[in-house]
């Protein structure tokens, strides 16, 4: 950060902020239609966002809203530029950012052959701190305000994670791996042990400031039945906490699952019967379900998060979106990095319109972009606070340079309307489309040009 970004962000807590922008968050699903549905979309060409202390104070045409500001409201002109409610990433893997683009291998032996033995690296505290920092400078450059993260076997890489998050003032869900088998003796867990660990970290870190604790198993075939059993006590204990974990994302590791837990009737039952499976729980992948299993999620209202560009990266699958929202089964959208090949929301975006194209049910903008903010805050249960913009939810917002390279600036003059200009940025945008990213009210990031 530079000596006037600095200054702006020491001035931020002191001031009511106002920025002049073009502005669209969404109150309602827009549905899956070319057309949003009635009431979805909540647009202002010329629009204000107005803050103070974190919070936001008043959204509107800049012309309703300039009569009501306070005296010492500083205004910010961005007039050329689009803001949207921050971006939110469902799952997501902090300590895999380094081996992220690792050649030639699917899901069980990526995980020996790059991931663990990264993962290892965690157990240093100092380690687990660059990494953490260097993570959240990452997500604040591609506009991604919250994520619930996967963070490793290690404590202290949960410590690193939450206290980085807490400086920058950001609300995040985390967890420590779960994982007492079938991985390096570094990372393996006492079976409860690991529990033991996790119940520290709940007491230290969930719904302290912004942040929130997910319990996190690895996936059915690191952990014992015990442990997934303790990790469900932890769940009945207190209706507050998340749940993270992987199913069915490669069809060795339904094998394997089908080998180690014989007396379940599938994957999914393995989660069923130590009590995983509810609301605040989120699935990642979910690539080889029939309907019986979709509607068992749906019914206990549980997330899958939809990964597209690591199961493209993984060779893992493509995911049936269209089987998914047709039973009703809630659906979050996520870089998975490191399977996943960008931490950006829009090359998320991107790759599940690519995904969704081979399929034949391609991903319209009003929805991808719904999916991304308001979404998955609902289907997180953070929609209370982050989102959408209305007045008393936090003030993290992404502002967006539609033109902000000369191919998009070309491609965006030829746009018609704002469906096409938003299709345009999920297709071309990358983190230079990201000129500034607040979070908390604060100033996170600011491009660098
Ligand atoms: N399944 C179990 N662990 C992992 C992981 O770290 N990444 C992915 N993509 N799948 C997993
Ligand atoms: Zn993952």
């Amino acid at each position: 950060m530079n000596e006037e970004q600095g200054q702006y962000l020491k001035q931020e807590q002191e001031h009511a902020w106002l920025i002049r922008a073009r502005i669209l968050s969404f109150d309602a699903d827009p549905g899956d239609g070319d057309t949003p549905r009635d009431g979805s979309v909540v647009y202002h060409q010329d629009g204000a966002l107005w803050w103070a202390d974190g919070r936001i104070q008043g959204i509107g045409d800049y012309r309703d809203l300039a009569p009501q500001l306070p005296a010492d409201v500083s205004v910010i002109d961005q007039r050329d530029k689009l803001i949207m409610p921050g971006f939110i990433d469902s799952h997501v893997h902090y300590v895999q950012l380094d081996i992220m683009a690792s050649y030639g291998r699917q899901l069980l032996d990526w995980l020996n052959d790059y991931t663990f033995p990264e993962e290892c690296r965690f157990a240093q505290r100092a380690h687990a701190d660059n990494m953490a920092e260097a993570f959240l400078k990452e997500l604040m450059r591609v506009g991604t305000t919250s994520a619930q993260v996967f963070c490793s076997s290690h404590p202290n890489s949960v410590d690193a994670f939450f206290s980085a998050s807490q400086r920058r003032g950001l609300c995040m869900l985390a967890g420590k791996v779960l994982m007492d088998r079938h991985a390096p003796a570094a990372l393996t867990d006492q079976t409860l042990g690991g529990i033991r660990d996790t119940e520290r970290l709940i007491s230290d870190w969930h719904g302290t400031d912004r942040l929130g604790y997910s319990v996190t198993p690895r996936f059915a075939p690191t952990s014992t039945r015990a442990q997934l059993d303790a990790a469900g006590g932890l769940l009945r204990n207190d209706g507050s906490l998340w749940l993270q974990t992987h199913l069915s994302e490669n069809l060795g590791e339904l094998d394997w699952v089908a080998e180690l837990f014989p007396e379940s009737r599938d994957y999914l039952e393995v989660y069923e019967q130590s009590g995983l499976v509810g609301p605040r729980s989120t699935f990642a992948h979910g690539i080889h379900l029939d309907d019986g299993m979709r509607k068992r999620l749906a019914d206990r209202s549980a997330n899958i998060a939809f990964c597209p560009s690591s199961n493209l990266f993984l060779g893992s699958g493509l995911f049936d979106r269209r089987a998914a929202q047709d039973i009703g089964l809630n659906l979050t959208l996520a870089s998975d990095i490191g399977a996943g090949t960008d931490l950006s929301g829009l090359a998320t975006l991107k790759a599940g319109y690519q995904v969704g194209q081979l399929l034949g049910q391609p991903l319209t903008a009003w929805s991808g972009f719904h999916a991304l903010t308001r979404g998955n805050a609902i289907s997180l249960s953070l929609d209370d606070r982050i989102g959408r913009f209305a007045p008393g939810m936090d003030a993290d917002f992404v502002v967006i340079d539609l033109s902000a390279s000369p191919l998009m600036a070309r491609r965006m003059a030829r746009c018609e309307s704002l469906a096409e200009e938003l299709f345009t940025l999920m297709m071309l945008g990358d983190d230079r489309a990201i000129f500034e990213t607040w979070a908390g009210g604060r100033l996170q990031h600011r491009r660098q040009d």
